[in-house]
Order: C-alpha cells, then sequence, then structure tokens
C-alpha cells in the first residue's frame, strides 16, 4: 500500500509509468526497505535492481524472485508490485526465521515491464537475458520523442552509488509471484495457482495513409479517409480472429490530423494477439497482411511485426517444487496457464523459471479496481517463500 501512494490516482489506482519520477520515488522506497533489511542492493545498464540476501556460499548462482514496478497509466496497485513486494515479504521472513539458505535469494525488480510508456515492454528482462539488444532497446521513444537512453540516465543518476552488474549474470532458478489478472482461481476459490506456462503474443503497429480533405466539401466517394480504411481493417481483423477465440486488442489509435473538419489522413494503430496455440497464432498473424491489404483501399496500408513471443511451458521440476510447496503449508493450488504476459516469459530462456498466482477480485486488472484480499496475497506468499528456501538449500 506504500508502494500504491507512489502514482496514486484518484480512483484508487496507480500511474507509474516506467522511468518516470514516479518510478524514481518508487525506487527509493525499495532501496531503503533492501538497507533497512541489510541486504545489498545491485543495478545493471538498464536500471534493474537487485536486492540481494547472501547465502552461504556466495560463489552459487542466486535464486531469484520479483516481477515489475511499473504500471500502466490507468493501473491497479497489484500487477506487478505483488510479485516485489512479496519477494521481499519472503526474505524478511527468511531472516526472522533464521534460515541460512546456501544459494544467496535476490528479489528483483525489472524494468518498464508494461510497455505503455516505451513500447514493446519487457525491456528489463529482455536486456538482461539478451533477448532484445542493448542498442535497441535504448533507441525506443516515447510518445513526446524522449528517447529510453535519456530518461534511463535519469533514473540511474537518482541512486548513482549501486554497484553495477554484468547482464546474463547466472541465475539458479527464477520465480516470479503476480496476480492472475483473470477469475480462474476465485472462480475455483482456491488462493494459488501454479503457472504451468504463458499463451503465445504478436504485436504489431499498422499505419494507414490517406489524404486529408475538407468535410463540407468533398465528395464522399473521392475521400481517401484513413479511419474509415482502419476501421474496416479492425472489423475484418476481428471475423478473421474470432473462430479460433484469439484475444484480440487494439489498444492504441493515433488519426491525424485528430481535428473535426478535415478527412484524417493517417490512422496508426496497435494490434495485440494472444492464443495459447503456437500454431494457431503464428497462421493467425500471418493472415494479418492480407486482411490489411484487402480492406484498406483507397487507402494504403503498412504493417510491422514489433514483438514476438511463443507460447511457453514451464519446466515440470520447478511446477513441482512449487506444487510441493503449496502442500506442504496446506495451501490449496491449481494449475493454471498465464494469459497474460510476464517478465518470467524472458527469464524462462535464461534459468529454470516459474510463476505463482493469486487471485484478484473478479478477474479485473489493467484496471484501477484492481483489487486482491491479503490473506490470498500471504497465501501466495508462504507457497513463495517456501520455494525460495527449497530452491536455495538443496544445492
Ligand atoms: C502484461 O502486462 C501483458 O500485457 O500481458
Ligand atoms: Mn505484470
Ligand atoms: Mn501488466
Amino acid at each position: 500500500m506504500s508502494l500504491a501512494e507512489i502514482g496514486a490516482t484518484a480512483n484508487g489506482g496507480v500511474c507509474r509509468l516506467a522511468l518516470t519520477d514516479e518510478e524514481i520515488a518508487a525506487r527509493r522506497l525499495l532501496i531503503d526497505w533492501a538497507e533497512a533489511l541489510g541486504l545489498s542492493v545491485f543495478t545493471d545498464d538498464i536500471g534493474n535492481l537487485f536486492f540481494r540476501l547472501a547465502g552461504s556460499d556466495p560463489e552459487a548462482a542466486p535464486v531469484v524472485t520479483g516481477s515489475h514496478i511499473d504500471t500502466q497509466p490507468t493501473g491497479g496497485k497489484f500487477d506487478g508490485a505483488y510479485g516485489v513486494v512479496a519477494g521481499f515479504e519472503a526474505v524478511e521472513a527468511m531472516l526472522d526465521a533464521g534460515a541460512a539458505p546456501t544459494r544467496s535469494v535476490e528479489v528483483v525488480a525489472w524494468v518498464n515491464e508494461e510497455g505503455s510508456r516505451f513500447s514493446p515492454g519487457m525491456m528489463g528482462s529482455e536486456a538482461f537475458t539478451s533477448r532484445r539488444p542493448i542498442a535497441q532497446i535504448l533507441e525506443v521513444t516515447d510518445a513526446d520523442g524522449i528517447t529510453t537512453a535519456a530518461a534511463l540516465e535519469a533514473v540511474l543518476a537518482a541512486s548513482p552509488n549501486l554497484e553495477r552488474r554484468e547482464f546474463g549474470t547466472p541465475i539458479a532458478a527464477f520465480i516470479e509471484a503476480h496476480i492472475e489478472q483473470g477469475p480462474v482461481l476465485e472462480r475455483n476459490g482456491v488462493p494459488v495457482g501454479v503457472v504451468t506456462g504463458i499463451q503465445g503474443s504478436r504485436r504489431f503497429r499498422v499505419e494507414v495513409n490517406g489524404e486529408a480533405g475538407h468535410a463540407g466539401t468533398q465528395p464522399m466517394a473521392e475521400r481517401r479517409d484513413a479511419l474509415l480504411a482502419a476501421l474496416r481493417i479492425v472489423d475484418a481483423l476481428r471475423a478473421t480472429f474470432a473462430p479460433d477465440d484469439a484475444k484480440f486488442t487494439v489498444g492504441l489509435f493515433d488519426v491525424t490530423p485528430n481535428v473535426p473538419s478535415v478527412v484524417p489522413s493517417r490512422a496508426y494503430f496497435s494490434i495485440d494477439l494472444r492464443h495459447p496455440d503456437q500454431a494457431t497464432l503464428a497462421r493467425l498473424g500471418d493472415a494479418i497482411a492480407a486482411v490489411c491489404a484487402d480492406h484498406a483501399a483507397p487507402c494504403a496500408a503498412r504493417i510491422k511485426e514489433i514483438a514476438t513471443s511463443e507460447s511457453l511451458e514451464f519446466p515440470e521440476a520447478i511446477r513441482a517444487t512449487i506444487a510441493a510447496a503449496a502442500d506442504t503449508l496446506d495451501i490449496p493450488a491449481i494449475p493454471i496457464l498465464s494469459l497474460a504476459g510476464h517478465d518470467a516469459r524472458q527469464l524462462h530462456y535464461h534459468c529454470p523459471t516459474g510463476m505463482i498466482f493469486t487471485p484478484c477480485k473478479d478477474g479485473v486488472s489493467h484496471n484501477e479496481a484492481e483489487s486482491a484480499t491479503p490473506a490470498d496475497l500471504a497465501a501466495g506468499t508462504r507457497v513463495l517463500a517456501a520455494t525460495l528456501v527449497k530452491l536455495a538449500t538443496d544445492v
């Protein structure tokens, strides 16, 4: 709740966009918590924050947990923040209990998971795991033309004394706790989900170019209205994806010149397409170009794929460790597929990775009304702590 005060919105949500002053304040709070617990703090060249509880074998690769502290512009208190706070709580519980793990246990806050200011997101985990070249990440601009490099410089300058860590340092295992962001756990009355994998996604940008004209004088038949062409394309895509029940979202839509009495000369929009079956996702994503070409006339459409993530399955051994931790604690848990994307998606290609889900109210997320009960969050955190102890002790 203290973290949620930073960037708090009037409607009870949080707006803490990546690499902003709000994020700098939130990072300060985490660093203060870490110092109070006696954890050592590291960063890296993209600004990920690592908080380390030293194990008895400093050479052994750490077990890492955490998530992200940036939010959507109309985000909630729990998406991302829960995983980071749960990590701190688990480490504090280990200290309180006098646990003496062999491996170090680290809490991480990955930079820019959400990707609403600098897109696409997951910049921190992608840079750390070299899934996307850092040079490409640094040149991404926000809507005001500010580069990621420039915004990052201010963030790193705010905590100049932190030791820098290399990208790709070995990790023994990564466990991310997160609210489910969907209704399955709540509907089943179960406090913990052992995440089996993450559904794949493909993200595109479409630019439709037409021609500006006078709203009162230009004959309808002679117009090249970019907005109307974009609407035809969006509706045709909806119809194309519907039989496979794919998740299809056009969340960003921009019209130029965006004034009432000029026929739009340009429309620019995003496509977020997701499906758990990799072959279906590939087929549907590959169909977008033809749909655009078929419905753009008399305008012209250009599409660009900006991010592609295959559906993935977390390793059975990690899932079994989480399930066994829940079982030992007598906390009911069920397997569940993640329909949302997470930094764990990137870490999966770097080290054995898994996720722990907890319910959220009515399955609502990416919404200021996002909510979760202390009891459910605590249950997830207990399972997280037991999982971390197990992974850090049985080396
Ligand atoms: C992550 O926030 C996602 O959009 O899946
Ligand atoms: Mn998240
Ligand atoms: Mn999110």
